[in-house]
């Protein structure tokens, strides 16, 4: 391990966790998630949940990969825990899951883009939606985002990761930024603003089985745990680099990216729309925006700069999604970095493809990601450092750290009792749901 590669700086690393968090679930999966559940009640269940679950998970994350040096499936035998090497197994198998199906929406931001350039929305956002989703045009644009994604990755961390977060994430912030200040022009505009900040508690009460899990695996998601990357990206990083500090803003950054997507989602859809859709299906965000954008003067263009950030996001997440996979198989057998990337991401793309075919089959790889494997990965990890390796790895969080050994302390029982609760209770909601939907139950056991 000797020829290591280190990140070229902090920022560095800061930027390419940032731009590995901020993706598809900030701009296109949230503000739809907020909307068909909720609006403002849904934010504040979804910002306790980043802030009293993520965070903490995050660091479970970073000392687990500063400590070891080492990808997050060799952490573990790394740390001497060998037979705990199952959560890595599991991390990698859900970023193939999620890579397969993500890419494939990817796609759909590619053919949106093509569509901002042609006009081919503008007619009917539905129909333009069907066309590009499912079928041979999905199927090819999905492939040529994976493409996009094999090429960064087969770069190394480097010049690849690096390089191209340090120009997308900031990309990202003037975009969307921007975009929001234009819509806050509109008329209308108040209506969103008001349906996305004011929270009416009764409706998180009335439904807390119908709006927890999905704020809860949200969390988790946007801030891409569970899948390793954060031991990845953290085992490059030095022992005088604070944990907490870095790991404190990169949470806040991702936040903001999706909180300022929804400052530019909820004024167009109740400016253009008159209200927020009610299904939050998958193409419910391209056909509800576009569908908006072909009502505006100058829209094609606004979609444009949309899509165009959307792209940038999807991607920066897409290549830690290849990496982790990418960097296990490079430093275990020795093979060559970009014929790994190339091997491993054809694989994932094949697996994509039944998605790219049937929006149904994308419904079903998103579902068994958000409420089993999410769960159950970030559920493990946390038993495994509250409960396994708690003495080891609460020192490490102090390495380079300010915040105290106060901090580590309440953080070692946050992780033991707080976490493994609220996912144990977030997974079995989860597998309810999944069994409900696959008609093996008839019915929600608790609270139905
Ligand atoms: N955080 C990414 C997003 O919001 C998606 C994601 C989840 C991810 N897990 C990941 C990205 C792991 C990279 C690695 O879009």
């Amino acid at each position: 391990m000797s020829d290591r590669e280190t990140w070229t700086s902090r920022v560095g690393f800061i930027l390419a966790a940032v731009g590995s968090a901020v993706g598809l679930g900030n701009i296109w999966s949230f503000p739809f998630q907020t909307a068909s559940n909720g609006g403002a009640a849904f934010l504040v269940v979804y910002l306790c949940a980043v802030f009293l679950l993520g965070f903490p998970v995050m660091l479970g994350e970073f000392v687990i990969g500063r400590r070891s040096e080492r990808n997050a499936v060799e952490a573990f035998r790394s740390l001497g825990f060998g037979e705990w090497s199952v959560v890595g197994g599991l991390a990698v198998v859900s970023s193939f899951v999620t890579l397969a199906f993500y890419s494939v929406v990817g796609g759909w931001v590619l053919s949106y883009i093509v569509g901002s350039v042609t006009g081919g929305y503008l007619g009917d956002a539905g129909a333009y939606f069907g066309a590009v989703s499912a079928g041979p045009i999905a199927v090819g644009a999905h492939a040529a985002f994976m493409a996009l994604t094999i090429g960064i990755v087969a770069l190394g961390v480097t010049d690849g990761i690096e390089r191209a977060t340090k120009l997308m994430v900031p990309a990202i912030f003037v975009l969307m930024g921007g975009l929001a200040v234009w819509v806050s022009t509109f008329e209308g505009a108040a209506a969103g603003y008001a349906y996305y900040l004011s929270p009416d508690v009764g409706v998180i009460a009335d439904n807390i089985a119908g709006i927890v899990p999905p704020a809860v695996g949200q969390a988790f998601f946007t801030l891409s745990l569970g899948f390793g990357v954060m031991i990845a990206y953290s085992s490059y990083l030095g022992r005088d680099d604070s944990l907490p500090a870095d790991g404190s803003a990169i949470v806040v950054v991702n936040t903001l990216v999706a909180l300022i997507a929804g400052f530019v989602v909820f004024p167009v859809l109740f400016a253009i729309e008159g209200s927020v859709p009610d299904s939050g299906g998958a193409g419910t965000a391209f056909t509800a925006l576009a569908g908006a954008f072909s009502q505006i003067p100058g829209g094609q263009l606004i979609g444009l700069g949309f899509f165009v950030v959307l792209l940038f996001a999807a991607l920066s997440s897409s290549i830690s999604l290849l990496e982790v996979p990418t960097a296990f198989v490079a430093d275990r057998t020795g093979y060559d970095r970009t014929a790994t990337a190339v091997g491993l991401g054809a694989f994932v793309a094949l697996a994509g493809v039944p998605t790219a075919l049937d929006t149904g089959i994308l419904g079903w790889y998103n579902d068994i990601v958000f409420e089993l494997l999410l769960p159950l990965a970030v559920l493990s990890l946390s038993l495994f450092v509250g409960w396994v390796a708690d003495d080891q790895l609460a020192v490490e969080l102090n390495l380079g750290s300010s915040f105290g050994s106060g901090f580590s302390t309440v953080w070692l029982w946050w992780i033991r009792i707080v976490i493994p609760v609220a996912i144990g209770g977030t997974l079995l909601l989860g597998i309810q749901s999944l069994l409900v939907k696959a008609g093996i139950l008839a019915a929600p056991i608790v609270l139905g």
